[in-house]
């Protein structure tokens, strides 16, 4: 599963669209996947808390659905918070296999994990979940059951959502199932602020990529050529993450030159916001059946739990 070294070639790629783009994946290095840590306490910054809320309540139930002896495969561990709820409450799970970009985090994290629960097998695969994933155990020795949360779904587009969940259905095979959380459309002000913290740790998290690139690329270009932008696309129901450069400027990037001019933005990151109707289309495009589903009071965020269709 190849990724770091797609960076470069990606960025450049990504650089010469109009408009410039910068795939999100590409915030967890070192140092980004701490601002995320640090995102996900703040108090604008309800996804987290919220997802965490419903799992504490509904983990048993989730549990129930899951089953004995399942494999649990999970899309972008972090720091392993969730998960550990998760183990703590599936019935013998059989092996956990987690994915994840960030090398560090994925270390941290499965080291943790394993510390807690030494008696499971445990196989974490470095890598990008976009490219070809290959399950390090016979994917036919029990149910493989995903777990997805973060509302990390929410970075794809609806299309590309569908995409990858159609190949995570191949991938689980007939008897899987997927556990996935999402963010729900709600107040554009709530929306808003959780990407616009008073703090500006949010604003450092996606000035980050300006640090990542000009370290990776060895050119001298600073976090604070560029501002943070974040708002809401009602109409396309997504909030979208801009850097927006300062000043014109060139940037030599191995050997491409890259032009910005003032004020010209680069997409870093969509986070789609879904109502419980729009999100069950998706997953129905994607050869899933919802089986089950938990929101928070506020009706903010929500877990899905759904199988594979046999169609
Ligand atoms: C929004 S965070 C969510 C973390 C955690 N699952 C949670 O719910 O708090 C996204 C995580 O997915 C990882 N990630 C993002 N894009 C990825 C990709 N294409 N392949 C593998 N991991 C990815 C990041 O490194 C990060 O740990």
């Amino acid at each position: 599963m190849p990724i770091v070294d797609t960076f470069k070639s990606e960025i450049i790629a990504g650089l010469r669209e109009t408009p410039k783009r910068i795939a999100s994946k590409f915030f967890y290095d070192e140092r980004g996947s701490q601002l995320f840590e640090a995102i996900t306490q703040l108090p604008e910054y309800y996804l987290t808390r919220t997802e965490i809320s419903i799992l504490r309540e509904h983990l048993p139930a989730m549990a129930e659905r899951i089953g004995t002896g399942a494999t649990i495969i999970e899309f972008g561990t972090g720091a392993g918070v969730k998960t550990k709820m998760l183990l703590e409450a599936v019935h013998n799970p059989r092996a956990y296999i987690p994915i994840d970009i960030s090398r560090e985090q994925l270390t941290h994290a499965t080291t943790k994990l394993a510390e807690r629960f030494p008696n499971l097998e445990i196989h974490p695969i470095f890598g990008d979940y976009i490219s070809e994933i290959s399950l390090p155990i016979p994917s036919d020795a029990g149910k493989n059951v995903i777990f997805f949360p973060g509302s990390t779904v929410g970075n794809f587009t609806p299309d590309e959502a569908i995409q990858f969940l159609r190949k995570a259905a191949a991938l689980i095979g007939p008897d899987g199932s997927l556990l996935i959380g999402f963010d729900r459309v709600k107040d554009i002000r709530v929306l808003e602020a959780a990407y616009n913290d008073a703090q500006g740790i949010t604003a450092e998290f996606n000035r980050n990529l300006i640090r990542r690139i000009g370290r990776e690329f060895g050119v001298a270009i600073s976090p604070e050529d560029f501002d943070h932008l974040a708002f809401f696309n009602s109409e396309e129901s997504r909030i979208e993450m801009h850097l927006v450069s300062g000043d014109s400027r060139t940037l030599k990037l191995d050997d491409e030159e890259i032009t910005f001019a003032q004020g010209e933005h680069i997409v870093t990151e969509y986070s789609y916001k879904y109502t419980p109707e729009t999100f069950a289309a998706i997953l129905t495009a994607s050869g899933f059946s919802v089986q089950d589903r938990w929101c928070d009071e506020n009706n903010y965020f929500e877990v899905c739990y759904a199988t594979v269709d046999h169609k």
